[in-house]
């Protein structure tokens, strides 16, 4: 297809798909003329004591959500074809992968930024898509993309949330009943901070603690931050450019993520 100079479009996964990688294949699929989606649970961007092991799986679930999103192309490797006996060369994102997950995932975004590079060596697409669900991943990628020169556009989709706010992550099925209803107040909060935003709130330290009090169902709070859409950074002032305020929260022992933008009019 690449000779016939078709458009290819690429959407990497992890599997357990759902309708948040739906909207990414969705987007490919209407502005690319293939779009390659890859299911590969990467070892190396889970740190000791994270849920490889048990990270869900469904693959034929997974066929039928890419077969009716529009996706062409399957690509599900074996991790040793992946990384093969003596691999041993990473690709090494700089202070973008320091702050928020960063922090407390030592080693994640070298793995998300070296699998994602092999991807995308392997597929060879024009345009990659990505959720902004996971924000810094977004960071760390058009950088990296930026950085060694990869020929790829780095596409990203806003999150796709249930009715009632959650956003969609395949981390959601480790939740029962009780703990979603308390999963929920992270969107909330978010949410309301947004709202609160909108009507004129800039002061970062009263939208944080707006979000912080809504957000009563974490069992714990690992970090809750406003910072620069761009460089990361917590924002000193008030909001007076591209901002996006980035949860992590623990509610019992899954580890959610979220955020929403907040973008000066
Ligand atoms: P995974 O968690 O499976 O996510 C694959 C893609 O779907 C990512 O770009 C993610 O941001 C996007 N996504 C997840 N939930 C979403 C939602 N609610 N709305 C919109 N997009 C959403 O992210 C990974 O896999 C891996 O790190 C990967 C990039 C595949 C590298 O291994």
């Amino acid at each position: 297809m690449r000779d016939e100079g078709k458009r290819i479009g690429f959407v990497p996964t992890m599997g357990f798909l759902h309708e948040g990688h739906g909207a990414l294949i969705r987007q490919s699929a209407a502005r690319c003329d293939a779009t390659v989606v890859s299911i590969f649970v990467n070892p190396n961007q889970f740190g000791p004591g994270e849920d490889l092991a048990s990270y869900p799986r469904d693959l034929e679930r997974d066929q039928n959500l890419c077969l009716e999103t529009g996706a062409t192309v399957l690509f599900l490797p074996e991790v040793a074809e992946i990384y093969p006996t003596g691999f041993q060369t990473h690709v090494e994102p700089g202070h973008l992968a320091d702050t928020l997950c960063g922090r407390y995932r030592p080693g994640h975004f070298r793995g998300v930024a070296t699998v994602v590079a092999k991807l995308f060596n392997i597929v060879q697409p024009d345009l990659a898509f990505f959720g902004q669900k996971d924000f810094q991943q977004t960071a760390v990628i058009r950088r990296m993309a930026r950085d060694l020169n990869l020929p790829v556009d780095v596409v990203v989709v806003p999150t796709v949330r249930e009715a009632d706010g959650l956003a969609l992550s395949s981390r959601n099925t480790y939740l029962d009943e009780e703990a979603r209803q308390r999963a929920l107040t992270l969107s909330q909060g978010l949410l309301a901070a947004k709202a609160a935003f909108d009507e004129g709130e800039l002061e970062p330290v009263k939208l944080v603690a707006l979000a912080r009090t809504l957000m009563t169902g974490a069992d714990s709070i690992q970090y809750l931050e406003l910072v620069d859409a761009q460089t990361l950074e917590p924002l000193q002032g008030p909001v007076d450019r591209s901002a996006v305020l980035c949860v992590a929260a623990y509610v019992g022992s899954t580890r959610l993520i979220d955020n929403v933008l907040l973008s000066p009019s």
